[in-house]
């Protein structure tokens, strides 16, 4: 098994509202990217390609190690996606059977998910994503804002990355995937090809950051916490 990550940094994070785009905030002195690429890495990832805005290319080589590749992603997260899978076919690197997909903005993602998101590929699954149960009493409401009714809630879950797929899954997912279409996520376009996704258990420090209470959460993980080791 040959492991590729993509890993999705060309968004300019405009909610999170700092003074460079979202991968390159620090967190605790270290570019997020750098954080959710070091995670890949620990959890059995044999190598990781970075999409990233185009015009910022110098300044993520200057913070990722040198093996990782970096191409510029789109204007959308599956366009970028779509540039980093395009990249997986460059004869000049190993040709990769697994192709996780994470997101930059999920920068403290423990080595455990990365290596239960692998596992149940090795074990014959074609896509897996990470999954968190949902805590919060969870309604339906109306165009006015009156809640309608209480969704059960036992079989909703929330999904994070990194998702997993057998690499010609995904490549024919994207390849099916009409030209424009935009899906949230890398499970929901695989879905939309006819293949059965399952979970693996999420955890909660995978996170992401959205807005600035999320990056103020994360380096209060790594600071305070003591739980992120890397
Ligand atoms: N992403 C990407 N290419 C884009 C847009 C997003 O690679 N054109 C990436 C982001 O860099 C991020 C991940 O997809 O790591 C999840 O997206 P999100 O959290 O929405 O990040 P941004 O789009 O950067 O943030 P915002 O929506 O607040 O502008
Ligand atoms: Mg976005």
């Amino acid at each position: 098994m040959h492991a590729v990550a993509i890993v999705a940094a060309a968004g300019s994070g405009s909610r999170l509202g700092a003074d460079r785009p979202k991968a390159l905030v620090p967190l605790a002195g270290r570019p997020l990217v750098c954080w959710a690429v070091d995670g890949l890495l620990d959890g059995g990832v044999a190598e990781v390609v970075v999409t990233v805005p185009a015009a910022e290319r110098e300044a993520f080589a200057a913070v990722l190690p040198a093996a990782v590749r970096i191409v510029d992603g789109g204007a959308t997260r599956t366009a970028s996606v779509r540039a980093g899978l395009a990249a997986l076919s460059d004869p000049a690197h190993p040709a990769a059977d697994v192709v996780l997909v994470h997101d930059a903005a999920r920068p403290l993602t423990p080595p455990d998910v990365v290596a239960r998101v692998l596992a149940a590929i090795a074990a014959g699954a074609p896509a897996v994503v990470p999954v968190l149960p949902v805590v919060d009493t969870t309604v339906l409401v109306d165009d006015d804002g009156a809640v309608v009714d209480a969704v059960p809630r036992a079989p909703l879950r929330r999904v994070q990355t990194p998702q997993g797929f057998a690499r010609d899954v995904l490549e024919r997912a994207y390849a099916a995937l009409p030209e424009g279409a935009e899906l949230t996520d890398d499970a929901a376009v695989v879905r939309a090809s006819g293949v059965r996704v399952d979970t693996v258990a999420g955890d909660e420090r995978s996170a992401k950051v959205t807005v600035p209470h999320d990056l103020t959460l994360a380096g209060l993980a790594v600071t305070v916490d003591g739980t992120v080791t890397r």
